[in-house]
């Protein structure tokens, strides 16, 4: 993981270095460092432990100025996190890099390393490549060639960002396995691990390819791909406003994001259905042909996109009549698997860039899967880039670590997709249109959930002394249940399981007492008059049950009982509204228990490593 970002212009480069990294950060956030150029020659480089505002203060009292530079926020994989293997790395004081990545083989170029007398100061696979680097430009007296040789000798993933004092004029950066963008400017040039950083300076990018080596002057970018031939990959305008990346009015980001949600469906749906209708031609021109005679998909995704892709398993087999399998990214890219004809191969990833689903992707394709689908947020990344189709959600930029909006929007074109499969799976124009009507009062029905804030943020105080909590669902509200649970214990470190609620007598039930509060999301379907059997059988053990459920569904509050209720909705569209409630929830718990709402310890955003 980690963010990097580097500039080349003719002002001082360290605010906009310093501006890019907070705005990395949900890249990792464990220490952060910079290297300048100086108006003397040298270079001068800040390291520190902690978020990227610690690296602030200290460049506040001790300024990095310069024209050229590199920067580097850090969630560790090799060693602890500490100054030490904060990046920068420099071999001798005239070359650094910043790496975002892991080198496989960095034991064996250490070993060689160390013989040939290079001196390591840090436990870090990244001090191997400057190292590597140092050697290689002994030998040819050229920053490019010798990154060029070096990245040659590399195994793994890598995106590097390269200066050298004796060449003040350029950096240069390549890109393996984990995402690289070039910010076009005006005399001046940019790079960065993800656009969002540099939207203060630029709205023009061009995106790396897998293999690529640039060299970043003030007024040139030269990309050459992985044989060594120049490359033109062209220039894109940044789509989302510019101002995404601020949380305004709102306390975290999470909240902001949280609040963003009914926009950012409507955003989702916009362009993509009529009244009645989704428009097939819109989800892309080659839809309708990849979508006929599907016969199995196949979703891969991790973390939150997984729940997403849980949920749409619910829909595809119900409504489209289609079977529909659903495997998290790190367990399907290790075994074997046996592909069933005209499989469709579904990727969900907010980012576009988490190794384990990129990797499941590739190995779908040389499997031959029928076609690759993605489900982004992302433009450019690399998952977008490397399927044949792409539903692109309208979140906008989503910062806090805790997935909330994108994962509604990526159900949003989940359930458009499922209907433009099922249209051709026999799904009657009367279906379609009590569905496409029920999407359309999505936006409407998550501002009714968000105007019970208030009420949420008193539940929530029931959950600030407890160690351990419960949620339940049944049918496509059991993945509900489990985003809701992942979603408490990633930022309120409470510890939140999810089950099937029909599976609550199987094992769940024994840790029921009244320390153990249980949370169930009831919609009115026809599950529901069991699911309130199960209700009973935690109320007889002691439990305390938090229930979000329909009015029409009459659970009763009482002792040990506390009821929200939530407005009315279709029971295809209430994954989407029903999750908004549980957000809540975990924010307030979070707030309440004064954790890092927006960067929970030990996590990242976006996972660019296995
Ligand atoms: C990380 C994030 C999660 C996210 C998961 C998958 O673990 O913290 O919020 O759901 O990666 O990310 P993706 O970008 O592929 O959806």
């Amino acid at each position: 993981m980690c963010g990097i970002v580097g500039a080349v212009s003719e002002r001082d480069v360290q605010g906009i270095l310093l501006e890019g990294l907070r705005r990395l950060e949900y890249r990792g956030y464990d220490s952060a460092g910079m290297a300048v150029l100086q108006a003397d020659g040298s270079i001068r480089r800040a390291r520190e432990v902690g978020k990227v505002a610690a690296l602030a203060d200290a460049i506040a009292e001790t300024p990095c100025r310069g024209d050229l530079g590199i920067a580097h926020t850090r969630w560790a994989t090799h060693g602890e996190p500490s100054r030490l293997n904060a990046h920068p790395h420099m071999s001798g004081d005239r070359l650094a890099i910043v790496h975002n990545g892991i080198i496989e083989n960095y034991q064996e170029l250490r070993d060689q390393l160390k013989a040939a007398g290079f001196e390591f100061t840090s436990q870090t696979d990244t001090e191997v490549v400057v190292h590597l680097i140092e050697q290689e430009y002994r030998r040819t007296g050229a920053l490019i060639e010798a990154v060029r040789a070096a990245i040659g000798q590399l195994r793994g993933a890598y995106a590097l960002a390269v200066m050298h004092a004796d060449e003040p004029d350029h950096l240069v950066v390549c890109r393996e396995g984990s995402p690289l963008v070039v910010g076009v400017g005006i005399g001046e040039n940019f790079i960065a691990s993800d656009q969002l950083a540099l939207l203060p300076v630029t709205d023009r990018f061009m995106f790396l390819e897998e293999g690529d080596l640039a060299d970043i002057r003030r007024d040139s970018v030269k990309i050459w791909d992985r044989s060594g031939a120049p490359a033109d990959r062209g220039i894109t305008r940044f789509e989302h406003g510019a101002d995404s990346a601020d949380k305004g009015e709102y306390r975290h980001y999470m909240l902001k994001e949280i609040y963003e949600q009914p926009k950012v469906i409507k955003a989702t749906m916009e362009g993509r259905v009529t009244a009645s209708r989704v428009l097939e031609q819109a989800l892309g021109t080659e839809a309708g042909k990849l979508l006929e005679n599907v016969r199995h998909v196949q979703i891969i995704a991790c973390g939150t996109s997984y729940h997403a892709g849980m949920v749409a398993r619910y829909w595809i087999e119900e409504l489209a009549g289609v079977p529909c399998s659903v495997e998290v990214a790190s367990e399907f890219r290790y075994r074997k698997h046996v592909i069933q004809p005209d499989t469709l191969f579904l990727c969900i990833s907010q980012s576009g860039e988490t190794a384990d689903t990129l990797a499941a992707l590739r190995q779908a394709k040389a499997a031959g899967f029928r076609a690759a689908l993605a489900i982004c947020n992302v433009p450019g990344s690399s998952l977008v880039r490397e399927s044949d189709l792409v539903i692109m959600t309208q979140a906008g930029p989503e910062i806090g670590v805790a997935s909330t909006k994108a994962f509604t929007t990526q159900l949003t074109a989940l359930l458009l997709f499922t209907l433009a499969l099922a249209r051709h799976n026999g799904l009657s124009e009367q279906q379609e249109a009590e569905i496409i009507a029920a999407i359309h009062q999505l936006p409407g029905q998550v501002e009714q959930v968000l105007a019970l804030d208030s009420d949420i943020a008193e539940l929530a105080r029931a959950f600030m002394d407890k160690n351990h909590s419960l949620f339940l669902g049944r049918g496509a509200m059991y993945p509900v249940a489990q985003e809701g649970a992942l979603k408490l214990k990633e930022i309120s470190y409470i510890h939140a399981e999810a089950y099937p609620a029909g599976e609550l007598k199987h094992g769940p039930l024994a840790l029921v007492d009244s320390e153990m509060p249980v949370v169930t999301v009831a919609p009115n379907n026809d599950l529901v008059e069991k699911l309130k059997s199960n209700l009973e059988e935690v109320r007889a053990r002691g439990g305390e049950l938090f229930v979000f459920a329909d009015k029409a569904a009459e659970v009763k509050a009482g002792d040990g009982i506390h009821v929200l209720q939530i407005p009315p909705v279709h029971p295809i569209t209430a994954p989407i509204v029903y999750t908004v409630p549980l957000q809540l929830l975990s924010y307030h718990v979070a707030v309440l228990k004064g954790t890092d709402v927006d960067q929970p310890r030990n996590l990242a955003k976006s996972v660019t490593v296995e």
